[in-house]
């Protein structure tokens, strides 16, 4: 990332929480490598965000790992963005702190993510998870990004940013740019393959509702096989009436660049055999070259730590700056 061009900025956080779906890939990873010659991208894994849930240290450590290195292979170059790990610059926390105090109790509880997830871990509703979008505010406002790439679910938090860097702004003077969410319009959201009403997540019960980027070549063929469809036999874009085959269909769809006609043309009376048979190979075509070049990123440790280092130190470069400014506009003894 180079800081003395015009460039917006484009800032995104991927949880370190696991083997990614299908879903994740087609809904975010896929999308950032495109956005890196419009913009000066910022990646980062957000280890902070992912503690507000309780998680197992060593899973924790091994995971982040394993979420840079799915950003690396799915084409993020760090020639061109920034790629670090969100615990490794002390910024966010500390710009956390202020925008904490420039957010209100209501706004906060009104978040539908906090209220899902305190209804989901009853046990466990901590501070942490009460303020999780404010430390996403902070992730965002700290690079002063522009554009924000995110599933529609955490379109709320985006708003809610939007919403503290106008005070911030009203009340010590312009100070942060307002960030938009980037919302994919294709394929933003892929449906169980079991049942496909339902979003594909890997949490499902049924491991034959879901692809997982490190399926290999028989595990995603056998999943489209069984995918659920329907019995009228016709290959035809209807979500309403036919979400099974609509959802192989935008599978196809992102993945081949084909239009909905072209795919309905081209199943023409060939029966869903065919269809699944030629969506499960066009994905794992796509998947392939990113599970070799994770297995080789993965297996790399020295560069994958060399990649995080120096994205960190950039990103820590970048960001400072700008908290002194905070720092300074909210009434903070600075010495010279
Ligand atoms: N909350 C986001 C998610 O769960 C991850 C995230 C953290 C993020 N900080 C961010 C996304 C900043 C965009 C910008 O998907």
């Amino acid at each position: 990332m180079e800081s003395n061009n015009t460039k917006q900025k484009v800032f995104s956080g991927i949880q370190p929480t696991g083997t990614f779906t299908l879903g994740n890939y087609i809904g975010a990873v896929r999308n950032w490598p495109l956005l890196q010659d419009e913009y000066d991208c910022i990646y980062s894994v957000v280890d902070q965000h992912a503690l507000t849930v309780r998680q197992d240290p060593a899973t924790l450590r091994k995971r982040t790992y394993e979420a840079a290195a799915m950003l690396l292979a799915s084409g993020i170059d760090p020639d061109k963005s920034l790629v670090f790990i969100q615990s490794h610059n002390p910024v966010h926390s500390q710009l956390s702190w202020i925008l904490a105090c420039n957010t209100q109790f209501g706004e906060l509880s009104r978040m539908t993510q906090f209220k899902d997830k305190s209804a989901k871990h009853p046990d466990n509703v901590n501070g942490g998870l009460f303020t999780y979008p404010v430390l996403m505010a902070a992730d965002i406002l700290a690079y002063n990004a522009h554009q924000v790439p995110v599933g529609v679910d955490q379109k709320q938090h985006v708003e809610l940013a939007r919403n503290i860097a106008q005070r911030f702004n009203a009340n010590y003077g312009e100070t942060f740019v307002m960030p938009e969410a980037l919302i994919p319009k294709v394929g933003a959201k892929i449906m169980s393959l079991q049942e496909p009403t339902k979003k594909m997540s890997k949490s499902d019960e049924n491991p034959n509702a879901f692809i997982l980027l490190l399926d290999d070549e028989a595990a995603i063929m056998r999943k489209f096989k069984r995918a659920v469809t329907d019995s009228d036999g016709v290959v035809k874009y209807d979500v309403e009436n036919k979400p099974g085959v609509s959802n192989l269909m935008g599978i196809y769809n992102v993945f081949t660049g084909k239009s909905f006609e072209e795919i309905e043309k081209e199943f023409d009376g060939a029966g869903y055999g065919v269809l699944k048979e030629a969506v499960g190979s066009c994905v794992y075509q796509t998947l392939k070259p990113v599970q070799d070049r994770y297995n080789a990123i993965l297996s790399d440790k020295a560069y994958l730590e060399k990649v995080l280092k120096e994205g960190s130190e950039k990103a820590i470069a970048y960001s400072q700056r700008l908290l002194n400014k905070v720092y300074r506009k909210v009434g903070f003894v600075q010495f010279k």
